[in-house]
């Protein structure tokens, strides 16, 4: 299940990866930084018809601004799909993963996670230190949750 704003690019990418791998792919368009869009992704984790074994955070941006130049409801957006998109995704899959004993949550954070540079890396330091936190809890009952930290794509 592929999740994004951009349906087109949702589209393309769900056929090449069939074409590639003969596998099924669903779409599910949602801007994350948007309370009731989040919680239909939401909604679809916790059905067990298809279940989701494996929920990857994976969206995110950056403000190229500092913090207090930023408009605040673009600050507000960035903090809704770096933080609380995740937050929600991770209960709604944690319930349903618990049940069955069985997956894995998987948070693309970041080196900047390390840094207290700026509201991004407050952002990221969110997601890594929940993951920790969450995979001590949740592994007794089958479920891991792991942070990925990358560095910095080169220019
Ligand atoms: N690039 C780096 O150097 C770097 C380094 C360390 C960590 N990271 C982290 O790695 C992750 C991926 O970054 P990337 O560089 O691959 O970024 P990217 O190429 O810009 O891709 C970001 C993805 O997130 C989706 N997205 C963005 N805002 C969204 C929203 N409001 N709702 C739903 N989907 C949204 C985008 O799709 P749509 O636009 O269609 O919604 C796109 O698929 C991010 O969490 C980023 O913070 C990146």
């Amino acid at each position: 299940m592929l999740v994004a704003r951009d349906e087109g690019r949702l589209a393309a990418t769900a056929q090449a990866l069939t074409r590639a791998y003969a596998v099924d792919v669903e779409s599910l368009p949602a801007d994350l930084s948007v309370r009731e869009q989040v919680d239909a992704v939401a909604h679809r984790l916790g059905d067990d018809v298809s279940p989701v074994t494996m929920l990857v955070n994976n969206a995110g941006f950056g403000l190229t601004k500092p913090f207090h130049v930023n408009d605040v409801e673009e600050e507000q957006r960035h903090l809704d799909v770096l933080v609380t998109a995740p937050m929600r995704l991770a209960h709604a899959a944690l319930r349903a993963m618990r049940d069955r004993r069985d997956g894995a949550i998987i948070s693309v954070a970041s080196v900047a996670a390390y840094t207290p540079r700026g509201s991004y890396e407050a952002a990221k330091s969110w997601i890594l230190s929940f993951s920790r936190w969450a995979n001590l809890e949740y592994r007794r009952d089958g479920v891991t949750v792991t942070a990925v930290a990358p560095r910095l794509r080169p220019h």
